[in-house]
C-alpha cells in the first residue's frame, strides 16, 4: 500500500527528531521514513518536504497531532510555576512566567501538508474526519493512532487506510482521544490482535518494537507492519541531544514513564527530577495545565536542558523497549532488522 520494500516504519517523532537526513535515510533503504511535523509552521513543513524530496524519491509520511488542543480558559498556574522556579534556578533561567495560550494549528498546518502533497500522511491525539477525507480525495494515504479497539473502529468509520496500534510500551505521546487515557494502558501483545480482529484495514503495531524479535512477534499477531520510535532515536541522523541518547544508553525499563509533567499530556519518557517534582507534587492533586499551554510554560527549561545537556530537566521520551537501543546509522538499521526478522522467523519454523 505504501510502496516501500519493508514493513517497518520509522515512528514520526515532532521536535526536530525526525530531520530530513533520517527520514530520507530510511525511505532510501526500504522502510517508511516520516517527518513529525507537529511543532512546524506551515512554511517549515514546506521547506522540510521539499528538502527530504531533495534527498529521496522514495514514498515517506508526514505527522501532525490532529486533536488533543484545548481551547483558551482559565487555570490556576500557581503550583506548575512553583515548581518550574526551582528548574529554571538550577539552569541559570529568568523565573518563568505563564505564556499565551498557543492556537491550534492543525488546520493551517493539514492545508500545507495537502500542498506538499507526501504519500501518506499520518496523525495521533484526534480523529480529523473531515482532513481524512481531503487527504484521501488528494491521494495522499492516511494512516491514524489507536490505542483502543474502539478508537480503531472509528478510525476505520472515517475512511482510515491503516491504524497504527499503539500499545502501553510506547515512547512519547499516549494517542489516545476517545477516553481516558487511563483505560487505554494496553500492551501491544494485547492490543494489536484484538485491533486486527475488528478492523479490516491493515494494522500497524507500536510500542516496544525494537529489533527482529519484535517484528516478528507483531506479524505473528496480525499486524501488517510495525512503527519504530525509540530505536530510530540511537540513529546517527536522528535530531536528538547526545545527553539524551547517553540516557537511553543508560536506560531501564522500569524508568520508562509515563507522565504529564512535560507537556501536560500523557507521554512515556525516562524518569528524571522534574518528573519526580512533578509527580510528588500531584499527589496533593492536579497540577498540569492543558496541553499546549502547558507544554509552551515548559518550553524554555527543556530548550536550555537540551541545549546545555542537562538530563534532570529534559523531555527524556522512550519505550519501555530501551535496553535494546543500539546506535549505528538509519541504513544499518533498517538492513540489520530485516536481517534479524529472517533469522528469527526461520528459527521459528
Ligand atoms: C521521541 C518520540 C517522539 C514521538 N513523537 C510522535 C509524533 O510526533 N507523532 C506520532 O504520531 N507519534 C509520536 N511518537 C510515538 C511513536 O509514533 C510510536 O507510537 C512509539 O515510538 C512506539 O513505541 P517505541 O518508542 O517503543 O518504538 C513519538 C515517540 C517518541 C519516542
Amino acid at each position: 500500500m505504501f510502496g516501500t520494500t519493508y514493513p517497518i516504519i520509522q515512528a514520526p517523532m515532532a521536535g526536530g527528531t525526525t530531520t530530513p537526513a533520517l527520514v530520507a535515510a530510511v525511505s532510501n533503504a526500504g522502510a517508511l521514513g516520516s517527518l513529525g511535523a507537529a511543532y512546524m509552521t506551515p512554511a517549515q513543513i514546506r521547506d522540510t518536504v521539499a528538502e527530504i524530496r531533495r534527498l529521496t524519491d522514495r514514498p515517506f509520511a508526514v505527522n501532525l497531532f490532529a486533536g488533543g488542543h484545548d481551547s483558551p480558559h482559565d487555570v490556576d498556574p500557581t503550583a506548575m510555576l512553583a515548581i518550574l522556579a526551582r528548574h529554571h534556578e538550577a539552569l541559570g533561567l529568568q523565573r518563568p512566567t505563564m505564556p499565551a495560550w498557543p492556537a491550534d494549528r492543525f488546520p493551517e498546518q493539514f492545508e500545507a501538508v495537502l500542498e506538499a502533497r507526501p504519500a501518506i500522511f499520518s496523525f495521533t491525539f484526534g480523529l480529523p474526519a473531515e482532513a481524512i477525507r481531503r487527504a484521501r480525495d488528494a491521494g495522499i494515504r492516511t494512516v491514524g493512532t489507536a490505542t483502543t479497539v474502539d478508537e480503531a473502529q472509528r478510525l476505520e468509520a472515517a475512511g482510515i487506510d491503516a491504524v497504527v496500534a499503539q500499545g502501553s510500551e510506547a515512547g512519547g505521546h499516549r494517542g489516545t482521544f476517545a477516553g481516558p487515557f487511563e483505560n487505554a494502558m494496553i500492551g501491544t501483545m494485547a492490543l494489536v490482535p484484538q485491533v486486527v480482529d475488528a478492523v479490516s484495514v491493515p494494522v500497524i503495531a507500536s510500542g516496544g518494537i525494537m529489533d527482529g524479535r519484535g517484528i516478528v512477534a507483531a506479524r505473528a499477531l496480525g499486524a501488517a507492519a510495525v512503527q519504530m520510535g525509540t530505536a530510530f532515536l540511537g540513529c546517527d541522523e536522528a535530531g536528538v541531544a547526545e545527553a539524551h541518547r547517553t540516557a537511553l544508553e543508560a536506560g531501564h525499563e522500569d524508568a520508562a514513564t509515563v507522565t504529564r509533567a512535560f507537556s501536560g499530556r500523557p507521554a512515556r519518557g525516562l524518569v528524571n527530577d522534574f518528573m519526580r517534582d512533578v509527580h510528588a507534587a500531584e499527589k496533593a492533586g492536579p497540577v498540569t495545565l492543558p496541553f499546549a499551554v502547558h507544554g509552551a510554560l515548559t518550553g524554555p527549561m527543556r530548550r536550555q536542558a537540551s541545549r546545555v545537556g542537562d538530563i534532570e530537566r529534559m523531555s527524556l521520551w522512550s519505550g519501555q523497549g530501551v535496553r535494546m537501543f543500539r546506535r549505528m546509522p538509519a541504513a544499518e538499521l533498517v538492513r540489520r532488522l530485516v536481517e534479524e526478522s529472517a533469522t528469527v522467523a526461520a528459527g521459528l519454523g
